[in-house]
């Protein structure tokens, strides 16, 4: 990996999961690690030790938050002097049918998943800008190439990481800043316990839905665990060229191949089949 010593890198959401696996690994690599969390109050610094002896920072934001957002990479550049690579990883997810969640609610998930993103995004690049390098690794999901029904906001929320992603590759290029998406599917996180069900399913007219949701959830627990991103995190970090997106795992990357190929029709048959 090239001079990573020293080289600062912001992630976000790394109290629990992807992030914190994520920060984990980084620190063990020896990067100069911040992490975030809304449970990190006011000014407070929380250090977090690695199995390795490593440890990264911990600090406060809420992505939903302009202020909270400027705050927390203004913070990092102020005792570090620059964020070199920064990983926007904070998300959950809201389940339920399309026609009993509330705007309310949808604008709740796109607020933290996607213009969470936006906010920290613009936080850090006039730093990069002004550099002339710095990467940026947005943590989408299959979700965002794979509609699934009773998640429709979720998905929407991923799809549009992903076309503001690959955009935001193209604007900032020139400026020697680089952008990767990693996808990664089931994971065993804390993600299932924090979903959050729209009021308006609780007494759902949808009968599939719930089964269908529990199988998600199913899905996630029995999925890997997060130390697989990680893997991916760094393998991107190698690379002098990052790549446009990383989809984790081989069967998820046959899934997306053979969306590619197969009739549209074919595919959402088969994906309300399993779901
Ligand atoms: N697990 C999966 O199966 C899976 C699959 C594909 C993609 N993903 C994506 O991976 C990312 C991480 O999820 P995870 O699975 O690791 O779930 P997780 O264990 O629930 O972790 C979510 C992280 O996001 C942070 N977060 C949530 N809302 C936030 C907000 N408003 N402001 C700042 N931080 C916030 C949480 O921090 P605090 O609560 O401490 O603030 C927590 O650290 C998400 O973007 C998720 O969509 C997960």
């Amino acid at each position: 990996m090239e001079s990573r010593y020293g080289k600062v890198v912001l992630v976000t959401g790394a109290s629990s999961g992807i992030g914190k696996a994520i920060a984990e690994r980084l620190a063990n690599e020896g990067f100069r690690v911040y992490g975030t969390s809304r449970k990190a109050e006011g000014e407070e610094v929380i250090i977090e030790e690695t199995a390795s002896g490593g440890f990264f920072k911990l600090i406060n934001l809420d992505v939903r938050s302009n202020e909270s957002a400027q705050k927390a990479a203004a913070y990092v550049t102020e005792k570090e002097g620059s964020i070199d690579i920064l990983i926007n990883n904070a998300g959950f997810g809201i389940s339920g049918p399309i026609e009993e969640t509330t705007p309310e609610e949808a604008i709740s998930q796109f607020d933290t998943n996607f213009f969470g993103m936006h906010r920290m995004v613009r936080s850090v690049l006039p730093g990069m800008r002004e550099r002339g390098k710095g990467l940026i690794i947005n943590i989408s999901s299959v979700a965002g190439l794979f509609a699934l029904p009773y998640q429709a906001f979720y998905c929407a929320s991923k799809y549009a990481v992903e076309a503001f992603s690959e955009a935001l590759r193209m604007e900032v290029k020139d400026f020697g800043i680089k952008v990767s998406l990693i996808e990664p599917g089931d994971t065993k996180t804390g993600f299932t316990q924090n979903r959050y069900f729209c009021e308006g399913s609780k007494h759902s007219a949808y009968k599939r839905s719930q089964m269908s949701v529990e199988k998600m959830m199913r899905d996630e627990q029995n999925g890997p665990g997060p130390e697989i991103i990680a893997n991916v995190v760094v393998r991107i970090l190698k690379r002098k060229n990052p790549p446009v997106r990383v989809i984790a795992g081989f069967s998820y990357k046959l899934l997306v191949f053979l969306k590619r190929l197969l009739p549209s029709r074919l595919v959402v048959f088969l994906v309300s089949k399993i779901y």
